[in-house]
């Protein structure tokens, strides 16, 4: 039975190690149906590698991962089930390299209708139209037989969502899925998201760099750097008072603190510190030597609110 005031999915101590180097360390957060919480964090910060652990394309090396509170590491350990795997859909960034040009549409939803079972095969058309429509290709009949290369790229990132949607997910991770979009068509595209998770109440789990999209579209913002949550909270909260100085230092950087882009890791950035420390003090202006000696908490701040970091701006909260 699902409990209603249990997150959907509780994320907790998730860890993941590549050659010996820790490249997702300690991640614990909640996603509710409904609920939009945004990831963000410059690049190598680990973000991709999250929504791959959750999905288990990559299998975690520590952590639990709890769908209506059950471990799903501990009740599949041998890799996920078809069930889990129509749970948690993933949407990738690049919507012409996520269709196979050869099949129609059609094909590319009705695979998954199949294969999950979800309608008799009489009903797989209007299904799949049904599913056009929800994504907003109207008429939908119109696209059903298009190739993917006749479609744009906003259009193709759409079927994208719709073959997402074939499996009835509770929860949608979406990497980056409209930074490959002219600015015309990303706002449509992240209408459809926004109204799957108001209208549908799926979690989404949306993986942005930019900071005007996690405001606007998420509950919450978590904010990663070196593999570790830094800071979470609220999104209009966390985005007009930060705490943490990675989070003040990504939305300075923006003109009269207006949320825009993350940077991407600039070359003249000194990497993440290594060692039992804090990652961020060989950057940090606020460094003391307590940063270099021991690795600080994530934190309760506020209601909502959680930072790591021992110098923490509590003025604005
Ligand atoms: N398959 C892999 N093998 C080895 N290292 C990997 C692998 N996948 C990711 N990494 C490393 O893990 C770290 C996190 O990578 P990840 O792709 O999760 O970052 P990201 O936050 O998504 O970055 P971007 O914004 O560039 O997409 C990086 O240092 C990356 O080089
Ligand atoms: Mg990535």
């Amino acid at each position: 039975m699902t409990d209603p005031t249990q997150p959907l999915l509780q994320v907790r101590g998730l860890m993941k190690d590549y050659g010996g180097r820790r490249v997702v360390d300690d991640v614990s957060f909640d996603v509710s149906a409904g609920e939009a919480v945004a990831l963000v964090g410059e690049s190598g910060s680990g973000k991709s590698t999250i929504a791959k652990l959750l999905s288990r394309l990559v299998e975690p090396d520590g952590g639990a991962i709890k769908l209506d509170g059950v471990n799903m590491l501990e009740r599949e350990p041998r890799g996920p089930s078809l069930a889990y795997r129509s749970q948690l859909q993933m949407i990738f960034q690049d919507p012409f390299a996520s269709l196979n040009p050869i099949h129609p549409i059609r094909h590319h939803l009705e695979r998954p209708l199949l294969r999950h079972r979800r309608v008799p095969k009489e009903q797989l058309e209007a299904r799949a139209l049904e599913l056009l429509t929800m994504v907003g290709l109207q008429p939908a009949a119109d696209f059903l037989d298009a190739y993917p290369t006749e479609l744009s790229g906003g259009q193709r990132q759409r079927v994208a969502i719709a073959r997402a949607l074939a499996v009835e997910p509770k929860v949608l991770m979406a990497d980056e899925p409209t930074s490959m979009l002219d600015a015309s068509v990303r706002m449509g595209v992240l209408g459809v998201l926004q109204g799957l998770v108001k209208d549908s109440r799926i979690a989404l789990l949306l993986i942005t760099h930019d900071l005007a999209t996690a405001r606007l579209l998420c509950d919450r913002v978590i904010v990663l750097f070196a593999g570790r949550i830094v800071e979470d909270g609220p999104s209009e909260q966390l985005l007009t008072s930060p705490s943490h100085p990675y989070t003040q230092a990504l939305l300075a950087a923006l003109p009269r603190g207006v949320p825009r882009v993350v940077k991407e890791t600039h070359p003249m950035l000194p990497s993440p510190a290594g060692g039992g420390g804090c990652p961020f003090r060989s950057r940090c202006p606020e460094s003391t030597s307590q940063c270099k000696d021991s690795m600080p908490k994530l934190e309760k701040l506020s209601e909502g609110r959680r930072v790591r970091c021992f110098n923490r701006d509590t003025a604005h909260v």
